[in-house]
């Protein structure tokens, strides 16, 4: 993305000081860790059990929207098993080499954490599979007729796979996963809740209807919202004493342009585009892209989530379409012809 937009809830790889506040923010336990409840119930048990068997828990794979908590959520399974983790990406394992030296490398009851594990070269998954399944290495040695293949012991890992797609991830790799489990957008109450005690570690003094306030602009998620506060408290730090409060936090929020809904102009042009454009009638997702001028997947990965969830578009068997609360967001009227169309 050309722009650096504060509600993109990827990670901006090349900011290391927004990683280390990142990290610093970061749960370590599930006592620590705000929402997601479900998820955390079942993780518990597993790890539970799985420490009176002595054995690694089952690998896992957690799934769903970018900002949610993938991340931490591995690093707090690691900690609560007692083990190390190993961090790594998809897109980061070029070749089956790459996976061999990761995985020889590990030890036993080790996390091995890949994120956007959707993005895995074919041969790369294959070698992971099998490693996952039995803990066992396939390698070839040599090239040509005296090519001949050794089986290597593996140590008894746990692989924690992350996905914003799991559609995108291979059969066979998906089964390979005991527990596989998608993270949910937040509650306000829990965004609030982690907005405060993010404060509270960042040394800030916040108005609970601040966090309150900031809870609605921050798409239900995690990362988003810790952002927005690291923005509002630079404004209160430039612009007043430093304590958060309601009425600075609403004109930090009115300098980025985030509306009520926690919208930004991005997401405001994509809505005004498709209805200048298609006005209610579904739109495919490379149609919506040119519109933008954005990439399909940074569309589905990083817009469209959040607009689903609040109802500002909808899936269609023919594409996505804007629904007339979007309208009325933006200050639009569907036209008497497109409602026709809705109706039948
Ligand atoms: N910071 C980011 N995500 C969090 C969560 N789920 N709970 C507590 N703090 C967080």
């Amino acid at each position: 993305m050309a722009i650096e937009r504060i509600i993109d809830s990827s990670v901006h790889n090349n900011d290391a000081d927004e990683q280390q506040i990142e990290v610093t923010l970061r749960p370590k336990s599930f006592n620590d860790y705000i929402g997601q409840d479900r998820l955390k119930n079942n993780l518990k048990l597993a790890i539970d059990a799985a420490k009176k068997r002595g054995e690694p828990i089952d690998h896992v794979l957690l799934y769903g929207p970018p900002g949610l908590g993938k991340t931490t959520m591995a690093t707090v399974i690691a900690n609560e098993m007692g083990t190390n983790i190993r961090v790594t990406s998809g897109p980061a394992i070029e070749r089956a080499g790459d996976l061999a030296s990761i995985l020889t490398n590990l030890s036993d009851g080790d996390v091995l954490f890949i994120d956007e594990i959707h993005r895995l070269g074919r041969t790369v998954e294959e070698v992971l599979y099998s490693a996952m399944e039995d803990f066992k290495l396939d390698i070839m040695i040599g090239k040509g007729p005296a090519a001949r293949s050794v089986r290597l012991d593996l140590p008894k890992f746990t692989v924690i796979g992350a996905t914003t797609r799991t559609g995108a991830l291979s059969a066979p790799l998906r089964d390979r996963f005991g527990i596989s489990h998608r993270l949910e957008f937040y509650k306000p109450t829990e965004i609030t809740d982690i907005i405060t005690r993010a404060s509270n570690i960042l040394g800030s003094k916040i108005h609970p209807g601040a966090a309150e306030l900031l809870s609605t602009r921050a798409r239900l998620t995690p990362r988003i919202a810790n952002r927005l506060l690291k923005r509002v408290r630079d404004y209160a730090d430039v612009n007043g004493d430093g304590i958060i409060d309601v009425p600075t936090t609403e004109a930090a929020l009115n300098l980025l342009e985030i509306d009520t809904l926690g919208l930004d102009p991005g997401d405001r042009n994509l809505i005004n585009s498709i209805i200048e454009n298609y006005g209610d009638n579904p739109v495919g997702l490379n149609t919506i892209a040119a519109l933008t001028g954005d990439e399909a997947t940074t569309i589905e990965d990083f817009y469209e989530p959040y607009l689903l969830q609040i109802g500002f578009i909808e899936r269609t068997p023919r594409g996505r379409r804007v629904t007339p609360k979007a309208y009325k967001h933006v200050g639009k009227k569907p036209s008497e012809s497109q409602n026709q169309q809705r109706l039948v």
